[in-house]
């Protein structure tokens, strides 16, 4: 439950480049974590700004786990913006990437290093490239909210590469250009992502609600039932939604206001009980909205729906909620366990009736001492 840091500041590594005058390439590495949302963010009412039409109420979850590492570095001898996203190169043409560069770029501040013989001025900033290489330690575009991950880190790493002076709050409204969700990964613990009413998106922020020390009996586990790519993208998936689903709209203006408050104070008093409830109907229900989206889209998959039936039917059991259950837009499960005594039960009891399938992206996998081939069955 962690913000954003450095792991690696390399100011001024040289590289021995003959011809070149200025042969030196400068960068930064930083790590940042996922987010997942227990009251969920679904629809844009700007989709340039990125504005919601809803609040959100996400926790972040432990960098060491699921996180994003970005290295971004710039040199005199690059002689274009390019990045690699998990080791392959992408186009960084697309408007989200295109306004976070905009956004630091435009804030960046000059650089002097005597000993290092580096100095670069504010406005040479508009002309030097920059290289940028991020992994996600996690599945990419399944529901785990890699955006969030990914586009905090980008928007972190390049500032302080740049030198950019402006506060975390700022730097969480550039992240938001790139990606919703990514606002709410520059801080740690449970976060709210305020709507806002301003059209040009002054107003809708990101805030830390409790810091990761407020309710450190929780943990979380992450059930990946399937690492793939969705079919549909959360940016076209809500999209869709907003032109479709009256469920939505219904949802935002009635139900969210109130569920709001109601996790804000769940979270500040750690009622258990009722952040499960909350979280749970929430998710719920935002799934419910992609059914009414037309045409429908389906993120949850049979495990998916088994693992919901699974925890609703130890939670009667117990009398009162164990596990929160929460699902993004992909069928893995985000499951939140009351204490470690309740997730130790939780591991052995997922593994015991879900037990771990050979990856089914795999053609081949090892069972005990054999290779057993997918398509032998
Ligand atoms: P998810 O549920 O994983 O957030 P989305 O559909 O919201 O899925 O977003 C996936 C997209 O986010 C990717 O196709 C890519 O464009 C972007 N993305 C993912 N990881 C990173 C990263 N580390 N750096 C920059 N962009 C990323
Ligand atoms: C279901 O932030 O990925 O994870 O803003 O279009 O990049 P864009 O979408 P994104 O949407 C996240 C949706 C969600 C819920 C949430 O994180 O609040
Ligand atoms: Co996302």
């Amino acid at each position: 439950l962690l913000q954003p840091k450095v792991i690696i500041e390399l100011i001024g590594n040289s590289l021995e480049m003959a011809g070149k005058q200025q042969n030196w390439v400068l960068m930064v590495t930083a790590q940042s974590p996922t987010n997942i949302a227990v009251i969920k963010y679904w629809g844009k009412r700007d989709e340039t700004l990125i504005l919601p039409i809803n609040d959100s109420i996400s926790v972040t979850l432990d960098p060491e786990h699921l996180c994003t590492t970005t290295t971004v570095a710039v040199s005199p001898s690059f002689d274009k913006d390019r990045m690699w996203l998990n080791g392959k190169e992408i186009s960084l043409s697309g408007g989200r990437y295109q306004n976070c560069l905009r956004e630091i770029r435009g804030r960046a501040s000059s650089i002097e290093d005597e000993e290092k013989g580096i100095r670069i001025q504010k406005q040479d900033w508009e002309k030097l490239h920059l290289h940028i290489a991020s992994y996600n330690n996690f599945p990419t575009a399944a529901g785990l909210a890699s955006s969030a991950a990914g586009f905090a880190c980008l928007v972190f790493a390049l500032a302080k590469l740049m030198n950019v002076k402006e506060d975390q709050g700022k730097l969480s409204a550039i992240a938001r250009q790139g990606s919703g969700s990514a606002c709410r990964s520059l801080y740690g613990g449970f976060v709210k992502w305020v709507m806002g009413n301003d059209v040009n998106g002054s107003d809708s922020t990101a805030i830390q609600l409790a810091s990761e020390t407020h309710w450190d009996d929780l943990v979380i586990i992450i059930a990946v039932v399937s690492s793939r790519q969705k079919e549909t993208s959360s940016t076209s998936g809500m999209r869709e939604s907003v032109e479709t689903s009256a469920l939505l709209h219904h949802r935002s203006k009635e139900v969210v206001p109130k569920r709001i408050l109601q996790m804000e104070e769940a979270i500040r008093t750690r009622d258990f009980p009722s952040f499960a409830r909350l979280a749970c109907v929430d998710s719920n229900q935002f799934h419910a909205v992609c059914l009414d989206t037309s045409p429908p889209i389906f993120y949850m998959n049979d495990t998916s729906h088994r693992i919901i039936n699974y925890m609703e039917k130890w939670n009667r059991f117990e009398g009162t909620p164990q596990v929160a259950y929460t699902f993004d837009a992909g069928p893995n499960a985000v499951l939140i366990a009351r204490n470690r005594e309740v997730a130790s039960l939780l591991l052995q009891r997922l593994l015991f009736f879900f037990p771990p399938l050979p990856d089914t992206d795999m053609d081949s996998y090892v069972l005990g001492d054999k290779t057993i081939l997918k398509d032998a069955g």
